[in-house]
């Protein structure tokens, strides 16, 4: 079997965490890319993490630079290039700033790695996906963003911490845009498929959920310099793990909608297959009247921000 090569653009916080952790996993060798401004600091964090193999062990070849002929022929490219969010920023704060940027990096995804699954974690999110797609002109199948594992995996380790049950018992589902408006959806979140709603009291469900709505600002606030990334790391690691081991997984990813919840042409967080070929299929599940109205809600929010993209003439 030939080796995999995963390219992660943007060797910053969430890069090169998410980078350590595709070598630790022993998934595939690894490239980070940034700008030539950072002189030699993707470089040196590639040989600081290629000196940690024969520690963990692991035996893949990692590689930093600025320039990006090191990212031909990749399978898989992780965007995570862009500013993040200082306190009292919202995500929405970094959409023409990132746009920018993201659309660079488009260009040269489209140059160097034509043949690549994209996985966005740019923020905003949904918008960044957007802009990958408009500007890479890749087929859906080869577009996903990062959003709804991370939101999940929140709400997940809180119903977890407030019922003292292992992390593994409890599944949950987060839809819609990775944004203020995101949709948790309580009766799909279950502990040994068991709905928290029967477990916890109305109330307490309410909290949770909106906690998990606050996750990434709460963690903001926390650090006042910068945003999540050990979290954010885990959650692409495990898209990039399903992917290339073609494992039919079914994990929340934004995703370019055709006609999927009633939706067209936006990118937005919903279940979707994913396989070798990337996303291989939209999951559809019912939502009840309350549900669907906050995933219009979400949409709507999205769909602004890409019509701003569009008036401001980014694509
Ligand atoms: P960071 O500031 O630590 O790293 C960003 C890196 O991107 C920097 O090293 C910067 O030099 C680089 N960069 C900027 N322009 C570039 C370009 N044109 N080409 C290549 N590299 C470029 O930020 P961090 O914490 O890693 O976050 C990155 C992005 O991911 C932010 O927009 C943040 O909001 C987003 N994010 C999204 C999450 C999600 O759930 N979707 C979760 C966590 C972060
Ligand atoms: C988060 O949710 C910053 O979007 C990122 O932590």
């Amino acid at each position: 079997m030939s080796r995999k090569k995963v390219t992660v653009v943007g060797a910053g916080n969430v890069g090169a965490t998410l980078a350590q952790a595709v070598a630790q996993t022993n998934l595939a060798d690894v490239v980070l890319i940034d700008i030539p401004d950072t002189k030699g600091m993707p470089a040196g964090k590639a040989l600081d993490i290629l000196e940690a193999g024969p520690l963990y062990p692991y035996d893949r070849l990692i590689t930093g630079g600025t320039d990006w002929s090191l990212a031909d022929q990749s399978d898989i490219v992780v965007v995570t290039a862009g500013i993040p969010r200082k306190p009292g920023m919202s995500r929405d704060d970094l959409l023409l700033t990132n746009a920018k940027i993201v659309s660079d990096v488009s260009r040269n995804i489209k140059a160097h790695a034509p043949n690549s699954i994209v996985i966005v974690v740019s923020n905003p999110l949904d918008a960044m996906c957007a802009v990958v797609h408009r500007v890479t002109g890749f087929p859906r199948e080869r577009i996903l963003g990062m959003a709804g594992v991370l939101d999940s995996a929140r709400l997940r380790a809180f119903i977890a911490q407030e019922l003292s049950v292992s992390v593994e018992n409890v599944h949950a589902f987060v839809l819609g845009g990775h944004g203020d408006t995101m949709v948790p959806l309580p009766r799909y979140s279950t502990v040994s498929g068991i709905p928290i709603t029967e477990l916890l009291p109305k109330e307490k469900v309410e909290a949770l959920l909106q906690r998990t709505k606050d996750g990434g600002a709460e963690i903001v606030k926390l650090l006042e310099k910068g945003s999540a990334y050990y979290a954010p790391a885990a959650a692409v690691r495990e898209i990039i793990e399903a992917i290339l081991s073609d494992k039919k997984k079914i994990l929340p990813c934004a995703v370019l909608l055709k006609g999927e919840y009633g939706v067209n042409d936006l990118f937005v967080g919903v279940p979707a297959k994913l396989g070798s070929r990337g996303m291989e299929r939209v999951v559809s599940i019912k939502l009840n009247a309350e549900e669907e109205a906050a995933f219009k809600k979400s949409v709507e929010a999205v769909r602004e921000l890409v019509s701003v993209l569009e008036q401001k003439k980014v694509f």
